[in-house]
């Protein structure tokens, strides 16, 4: 069975997924919600950085891509190029898991 590890402060808490399930739902079936916004992948309030075991989640769909661009141009503008060079940002509630486990952290 997937698992979904979150890595809160220096706390780590993990989760049990079921396969091909949203990571948002299967943290919120278990009493855990992630922040969030739409739920459906435009306004990226739920999103996150994989830590580890990217290669475990189903690859983002056109929506989440476009999120996913946008928010990254505004943390470069902000912060700039090294922010988030060579992070995986994703979004919870797009994002599905499909096998072993993953170690995501909130990006705020
Ligand atoms: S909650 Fe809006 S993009 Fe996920």
């Amino acid at each position: 069975m997937p698992k979904v590890s979150l890595k809160e402060n220096d706390n780590i808490f993990t989760y049990e997924a079921e396969e091909d399930e949203i990571i948002y739902h299967a943290l919120e079936r278990q009493g855990k919600k992630l922040p969030h916004g739409c739920l459906a992948g435009s306004c990226g309030s739920c999103r996150m950085i994989v830590l580890e075991g990217e290669d475990n989640l189903r690859d983002p769909g056109h929506i989440e891509s476009d999120t996913v661009r946008h928010l990254k141009e505004t943390y470069t503008e902000k912060h700039g190029e090294e922010f988030l060079k060579n992070k995986t940002v994703r979004l919870s509630c797009r994002a599905k898991i499909l096998k072993n486990e993953i170690t995501i952290k909130p990006l705020k």
